[in-house]
């Protein structure tokens, strides 16, 4: 069966570590050029199901995928997808910010090199274009070749979108992004997430509820190794179906991290 190259769905999936289900009867399509927002309690599999689109859990002994994952037209998991190609269509932006031991200017065409080798001469245009859309440009404009570690974690952060976003993905996962970040850092980043969706399809885990209400579009709640409620964000938090979501959207959970 063939889907539309824009299709990013997971039908009947289950997840397993050690043949242990963490997530079991995943039915879901994700919307375009939209911020899903997955929540759920510690331990519930955000980072689970979002590794598995990218298949970035592949080389954990005992993780197991069953059924379809599919991500731009193709199932990914049983059709020899080359996991090369999967790469430049998803970026991942981890809770630390993940940064090379190099200049500024090296780690945001990092990707962009690896990909695209022989483009040599758009390096510069490349690193400039995506500092910019990262809203990070006007802060390094005069410290490319200076040593990326010596930034603020929140332009570390902006730096690692910047470099997911070089590679031209059209979907961007993100998990807890803002986690690790002081507020203005993390207000920043909600920002550049807000303008990022009207061309990708943005799915970030979170902790945050406050930070969920401004920015999501679509919720995926997760409870009990499932998918317990979804919908669109504004009935989600107003019209919660559910008792146990209520319960999460009240508890502790809630941290403002
Ligand atoms: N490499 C692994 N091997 C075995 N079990 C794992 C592995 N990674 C995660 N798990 C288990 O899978 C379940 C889901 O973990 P996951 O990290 O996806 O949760 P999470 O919702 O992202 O939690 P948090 O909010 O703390 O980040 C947990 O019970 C966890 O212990
Ligand atoms: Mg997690």
């Amino acid at each position: 069966m063939k889907k539309s190259e824009e299709n990013l769905e997971f039908i009947n999936v289950e997840i397993t570590y050690n043949g242990k289900p963490v997530l079991t009867g995943l039915s879901y399509n994700f919307s375009k050029s939209a911020v899903t927002c997955i929540l759920g309690s510690s331990g519930s599999g955000k980072t689970t199901l979002l590794r598995s689109l990218s298949r970035l859990n592949d080389r954990i002994r005992g993780f197991k995928v069953r059924g379809e994952v599919w991500v731009a037209g193709e199932e990914i998991y049983y059709n020899g997808v080359d996991v090369y190609h999967l790469r430049r269509k998803i970026g991942m932006i981890f809770q630390s910010p993940c940064i090379f031991p190099t200049s500024v200017y090296e780690n945001v065409i990092f990707g962009f090199k690896y990909h695209h080798p022989e483009r040599k001469k758009e390096f510069p245009q490349i690193a400039e274009r995506y500092l910019k859309e990262a809203y990070l440009w006007d802060e390094v404009k005069d410290r490319l070749q200076k040593p990326a570690q010596n930034l603020s974690q929140g332009q570390k952060q902006r730096l690692s979108i910047a470099r997911a976003l070089a590679v031209e993905p059209e979907i961007l996962l993100m998990d807890e992004p803002t986690a690790s970040l002081d507020p203005v850092s993390s207000d920043a980043i909600e920002n550049l997430i807000f303008s990022l969706k009207e061309k990708r399809t943005i799915i970030m885990a979170t902790h945050n509820i406050a930070q969920t209400r401004r920015i999501a579009d679509d919720i995926l709640f997760l409870y009990d190794g499932t998918i317990w409620e979804q919908g669109k964000a504004t009935e989600f938090f107003e019209r919660p179906q559910k008792e146990e979501t209520r319960i999460f959207l009240e508890g502790g959970s809630s941290s403002s991290s």
